[in-house]
Order: C-alpha cells, then sequence, then structure tokens
C-alpha cells in the first residue's frame, strides 16, 4: 500500500502519465465479481404463493411509523416477478457471480420443516438456473434478516432452540440447491441481527433488551453458524465440493491518537462490534474475546447480576464453533476513530457501548452519505482486509458487501469515487498478499433500506418504486463498475459516453 501512494505520487510529479501506474494494476486472474441483494429487500410478494409473515412484514405492517417513509417490502423491487430482468442486469453488467438471501418464511412457511413450500423452491430455482445458464455463480446466504415471525414469537435468536431450527433450514437448503450453488454464507450481519434487533430497536424485532438480549442471541447465533457449518462440511461438501462461511460486518476502527489507551480502546471496540462474531471462529483460542468477556462479566457484577450478562461458551462448545468457516466475508462500509477519553455518549446502562465505553469520532472532512452512518474514510477497506488478514492468519477472504447510499439520480459521482477508492484498497490488499478472492458491490439495484424505507439508494441500478413494472434503469457507477469488471483494473480516466448499457458478447 504505501508503496503504491509513493508510486502514485512519484508517478503524479512526472506529469501525464500520472494515473498509469495505479491504472496497470490488475485484479488477480479467477478474481469474481459480483452484487448483492437480500430477500426481503427486493422480493417483494410477501404474501404469494403460500409464503408466511416474517418479522419484517410483521413490524412494516403493525407499526409502520417505525420506517422513515412508512413503507414496507410488500411489493419492493418486485424482484419475485421480475427475476429474469435481474439477471438480464447481471448479464449487463458482466458479473460472474450474485449474492442472493433466501426468505426462510418462503421456504418453511411455518418455519419448521414440516412443510416445504414448492412454490418457493420452483421460485428459487429458476433464479438460480436463470443464473447459471450465463455462467453467474448463485452465492447464497441462509439469513438475512427475515425470520418466520412465528419462530420470533417462540424468542427467536434468544432462545437455545434455534440452533435447531437453524440447522434443520440450512440442510433444506443445501438439498434444494447445493448442486448448483458453491457459496453458503449462514448468517449476514450478526451484530446488526443481535445488537440492532434484541438489544437496540433499530431493527425488528425491536426487543430493546439491551446488554441482555443482545447477548443471548450472539451466543445462539454463533452456535446456530457453526451448525449450519458442520451439517454442510459433514453431509453435503463431500458430493457438492463447496465452502460454507459467515458474513460479518467490518467498520474500520482505528484509534483516535496513538496513546496506547486509544489504542486499547480501539481494540475494545473491535472485541465487541464484530470481535464477539469473528472471535469464537477465526481465532486461536476460540471463545468470546478475551478483554471485552472480562469486562462485561466485571461490570455485570458491580450491577448485581449473578452471572455475566454475556453467557459464556463451555469448552465444547468453544471447540465446536473454532474454525467453522471456508471463508471469512466482509461486509465493509465505513469507520471511526476510537477514543479511549473524549466523544463520549451516554449509554443506557447495562448496554453493549456502556459496557465497552469509549468515544467515537467522525473527521469533518470524511465525505458523507446519504446515510447517517456510512462515511467515506480513506483507506478504510484496505485497513480492514489487511488487520483480518493478520488478526486471523490469513483466511480466505470475501468482500460480501461495499456501497454507498445516495438519494434518487442517476448521475452518482460521489458512488463512482467510493466504488474506485475502495476497489483501489483491495488491490493494494492483494499487493501484500491477502487472500481476497471476491468482491461483491451492495448493491445490485435500489431496494428496501430497512428502517430507511426508500429513502436511501445504494443500487448500480435506479428502482422506480412508483411503476408497476419496477424499471430498472443503470446510473453511471454501473457503467463504471461494469468496465472494472471487463477490464479488471480500475481505469480512472473513464468517463461512460452514455447511460446505454448492454449485453456484451459471452453473456
Ligand atoms: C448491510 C446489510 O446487509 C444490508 O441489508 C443493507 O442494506 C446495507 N448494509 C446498507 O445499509
Amino acid at each position: 500500500m504505501r508503496l503504491a501512494v509513493i508510486l502514485g505520487f512519484t508517478a503524479l510529479a512526472l506529469g501525464s502519465n500520472a494515473l498509469y501506474t495505479k491504472q496497470s494494476r490488475k485484479f488477480p486472474e479467477g478474481f469474481v465479481f459480483g452484487t448483492a441483494t437480500a430477500s426481503y429487500q427486493i422480493e417483494g410478494a410477501w404474501n404469494e404463493d403460500g409464503k408466511s409473515e416474517n418479522i419484517w412484514d410483521h413490524i412494516t405492517h403493525n407499526k409502520p411509523h417505525v420506517i422513515a417513509d412508512q413503507s414496507n417490502g410488500d411489493i419492493t423491487a418486485d424482484s419475485y416477478h421480475k427475476y429474469k430482468r435481474d439477471v438480464e442486469m447481471m448479464r449487463e453488467l458482466g458479473l460472474d457471480a450474485y449474492r442472493f438471501s433466501l426468505s426462510w418464511s418462503r421456504i418453511l412457511p411455518s418455519g419448521f420443516t414440516n412443510e416445504i413450500n414448492q412454490a418457493g423452491v420452483d421460485f428459487y430455482n429458476n433464479y438460480i438456473n436463470e443464473m447459471i445458464k450465463y455462467n453467474i455463480q448463485p452465492m447464497i446466504s441462509l439469513y438475512h434478516w427475515d425470520l418466520p415471525q412465528k419462530l420470533q414469537e417462540l424468542g427467536g435468536f434468544a432462545n437455545p432452540l434455534v440452533v435447531e431450527w437453524f440447522e434443520d433450514y440450512a440442510r433444506v437448503a443445501y438439498e434444494l440447491f447445493g448442486d448448483r450453488v458453491k457459496d453458503w454464507i449462514t448468517f449476514n450481519e450478526p451484530k446488526e441481527v443481535c445488537y440492532h434487533g434484541y438489544g437496540a430497536t433499530n431493527l425488528a424485532p425491536q426487543l430493546n433488551s439491551a446488554g441482555v438480549g443482545d447477548y443471548l442471541c450472539a451466543k445462539n447465533l454463533v452456535i446456530a453458524h457453526a451448525k449450519a457449518y458442520h451439517a454442510y462440511n459433514n453431509d453435503f461438501k463431500p458430493s457438492q465440493g463447496g465452502r460454507c462461511g459467515i458474513t460479518i460486518a467490518v467498520t474500520s476502527l482505528e484509534p483516535l491518537t496513538d496513546s496506547d489507551e486509544d489504542e486499547a480502546a480501539a481494540e475494545m471496540h473491535r472485541q465487541a462490534e464484530w470481535g464477539l462474531y469473528a472471535e469464537p471462529i477465526f481465532s486461536e483460542q476460540g471463545g468470546f474475546p478475551k478483554e471485552f468477556s472480562e469486562r462485561v462479566a466485571a461490570k455485570s457484577k458491580a450491577q448485581g447480576y449473578p452471572r455475566s450478562r454475556l453467557p459464556e461458551f463451555t469448552e465444547e462448545e468453544k471447540a465446536y464453533v473454532k474454525g467453522s468457516a471456508d471463508f471469512f466475508g466482509i461486509n465493509h462500509y465505513t469507520s471511526r476513530l476510537i477514543s479511549a477519553n473524549e466523544y463520549k455518549g451516554e449509554h443506557p446502562v447495562p448496554s453493549m457501548y456502556d459496557d465497552i465505553d469509549t468515544g467515537e469520532f467522525v473527521p469533518a472532512d470524511w465525505p458523507t452519505s446519504a446515510s447517517t452512518w456510512l462515511f467515506q474514510a480513506p483507506n478504510s477497506l484496505y485497513n480492514v482486509l489487511t488487520h483480518m488478514h493478520k488478526r486471523y492468519s490469513g483466511p480466505v477472504l470475501y468482500v460480501t458487501e461495499n456501497g454507498w447510499s445516495t438519494g434518487e439520480g442517476l448521475q452518482d459521482d460521489e458512488r463512482v469515487q467510493y466504488y474506485r477508492a475502495a476497489l483501489e484498497g483491495a488491490l493494494d490488499a492483494l499487493d501484500e498478499g491477502v487472500r481476497l478472492e471476491k468482491y461483491m458491490a451492495w448493491s445490485l439495484m435500489d431496494n428496501f433500506e430497512w428502517m430507511r424505507g426508500y429513502t436511501e439508494r445504494f443500487g448500480l441500478y435506479e428502482v422506480d418504486f412508483t411503476s408497476p413494472e419496477r424499471t430498472r434503469t443503470p446510473r453511471k457507477s454501473a457503467l463504471v463498475y461494469k468496465h472494472i469488471v471487463a477490464n479488471r483494473m480500475i481505469d480512472h480516466n473513464y468517463e461512460p459516453a452514455s447511460l446505454d448499457i448492454t449485453i456484451d458478447e459471452g453473456y
């Protein structure tokens, strides 16, 4: 990285070939480019053909006021009916792969495997087969936040039995689709599931059980992941030959200053934000992160709890979970600077943020997006990829999401700039030996952005949510991404002549 920057500056000093050094770097042979989406965010058809209610149907229908524009995913981009157009867009972009998720309640309406909904299975078979027809590798997330409501009513991820429910569901999916799907992601963004859904009210099911529910969820979810991994590894991988991993949201968390206190604070923050899910699976020692577990145990005791609010793993559980992933899926968007003493907010007691007790800072010169949480920090994808590489001794990494939000509109230069910078970071990390194999841009198209409804757009394609056809139109970023995918390199001088997009030979 440093070398590349120095070369970049040298080139700049040399004049017109200024960008040559960077432009000449290619992604390695076999590198996989794709885009990502999720079932509730794009499918619609919320109650069609036997699908049952999930927690997002439930919350959007029963508490519409909690969604920024009181919208829902009843129809959203209507991919349930428009899936052929989705695949056509993948071909227009020249993608190698596409990441999407299965709707548990579309396949198993009761939540359990007593009844398999054939219409739901047909939909996913059609979607997958359409991709395969055009050489696009499907990558499936089993769980992208839409738990069947009936399972939520039984406690959802706070109920330890969720590990069995999830394993049963995963086995059905491997059995049905594993002949064609070679990349399986058990969970998408566990912290967002557990912290935002169980520990706060930022996502369904809005349990707001801060510092208790989120930790119960964390333990159960990690074990559910391991169960689904072992099921694949033992009973499907030998014949199907694919991989199974997990996707964790990794924000780049750097110390505000180079003081030891700030470094320790940044590390505590990392352990809580994503270490809670990554350490049990990818670390040498296994189990929840050490300093953070000790902190929660001490705080719990001082607060009068009879045991730590963060349930420990047994030695047997630790061993079962450790190493249970063939790849580490990273969703990366943004960064924060962490301070031991400054910028501390008032956090509820107990809560995860009170447990870590650090301050967060965002410099004023980091570009801002349409989302309050999303800033563009220099080198953040590079920092995250190299950090994970070192911390976990070089696991296979996939970037399973990376993206930028804007309002409506097709001229999305900020998104173009964000993707180019992030992909330069990926190249820098590859230069240093990081085992990054795949990169999925979030998102193929605009979709239902959870609590923000349709007010924030992440798509390479804009979706007209007012048209019955849910017309999809490429943005400038779609043309730029297509150019990167086709040439396997980033041409910073490329300006699409128009926003017309066509399918190139071979797709
Ligand atoms: C990560 C989530 O996986 C996805 O569902 C969401 O839309 C993006 N972040 C953007 O917020």
